[in-house]
């Protein structure tokens, strides 16, 4: 395949082609991803609750986004990888803001940026692009604006919210966004923001009616998530059950010393040395 580029997603979009992103946070999750055919990576900052067990995105740090990133962008050849922006890390002047990417960029080799708002990050989202830094929008459900929003709710759902939604839209596109995230808000609004726009929407948690669509990695794969996965989420595998179960059997064997078995062990009348690791 190809890598995939902003060019490549825009004509997606165009030919009604859906764009599949997942998150990734880490070497091997990363390359599988990219073995299914995904589109996209997304190193979210949501690695801060699924990777780190913080409660928010808040606690998120430069440094955890550009170590998971080093990681992500190791596995992958064509898959296009893009990271979040963390807490506070483009609000301040933007020779910081600039700083802070280029920092991703060059430490983390991701190939293009997430952040999360509307108009009011405008003059950092023209800033990156006009240094050649792809940008992609966050707007709707912003996490990292959890304790102003005052919770996990659907958005957009007042006539002057949804406004406010379209016009946030048109301002990322017209500052140079190649693409936008739209969560938690109703399937209505998502449609009509994905038609009032040339660039591709993504949605989690907004409906069928975007460009493409992204989930949580530990979401998709059940891999040690919440017990009850949020409405949105579509839950395809339950990889935290396997994970346990085998862990389970190792004990097991360890404890009824049946692990290791004489193929495991090393003996003095081995002919050649056996590798002793990989
Ligand atoms: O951090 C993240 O995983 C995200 C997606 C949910 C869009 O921002
Ligand atoms: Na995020």
């Amino acid at each position: 395949r190809r890598p995939v580029t902003t060019a490549k997603l825009r004509r997606m979009k165009e030919d009604r082609n859906p764009i599949s992103v997942i998150t990734a946070y880490d070497y091997p999750s990363a390359m599988l991803a990219e073995q299914a055919g995904i589109d996209v990576i997304l190193v979210g900052d949501s690695l801060g609750n699924v990777v780190l067990g913080y409660d928010s995105t808040i606690p998120v740090t430069l440094e955890d986004m550009i170590y998971h990133t080093k990681a992500v962008t190791r596995a992958v050849k064509t898959t296009f990888v893009v990271t979040d922006m963390p807490f506070m890390t483009y609000h301040g002047s933007v020779d910081q803001t600039l700083r802070n990417a280029a920092r991703i960029m060059q430490e983390g080799l991701a190939k293009a940026l997430k952040l999360e708002g509307g108009a009011e990050i405008v003059p950092a989202v023209r800033a990156l692009v006009q240094a050649g830094i792809p940008v992609m929008g966050h707007i709707g459900l912003t996490p990292q604006s959890i304790h102003q929003i005052g919770g996990f709710k659907v958005q957009g759902k007042s006539s002057s919210q949804a406004e406010k939604l379209v016009e946030d839209a048109k301002a990322l596109e017209e500052a140079g966004a190649f693409a936008i995230v739209l969560e938690l808000v109703t399937e209505e609004l998502a449609e009509q923001v994905t038609k009032a726009l040339s660039i591709p929407t993504i949605g989690i948690g907004a409906g069928a009616g975007c460009d493409g669509q992204v989930l949580v990695f530990h979401d998709v794969l059940g891999y040690a998530g919440e017990s009850h996965p949020k409405r949105f989420v579509k839950t395809y595998a339950n990889i935290g059950d396997t994970i346990r179960d085998g862990i389970r059997q190792y004990v097991d064997e360890v404890k009824q010393r049946q692990f290791p078995a004489q193929e495991h062990a090393f003996r003095l009348e081995d002919k050649a040395p056996a590798p002793t690791h990989l």
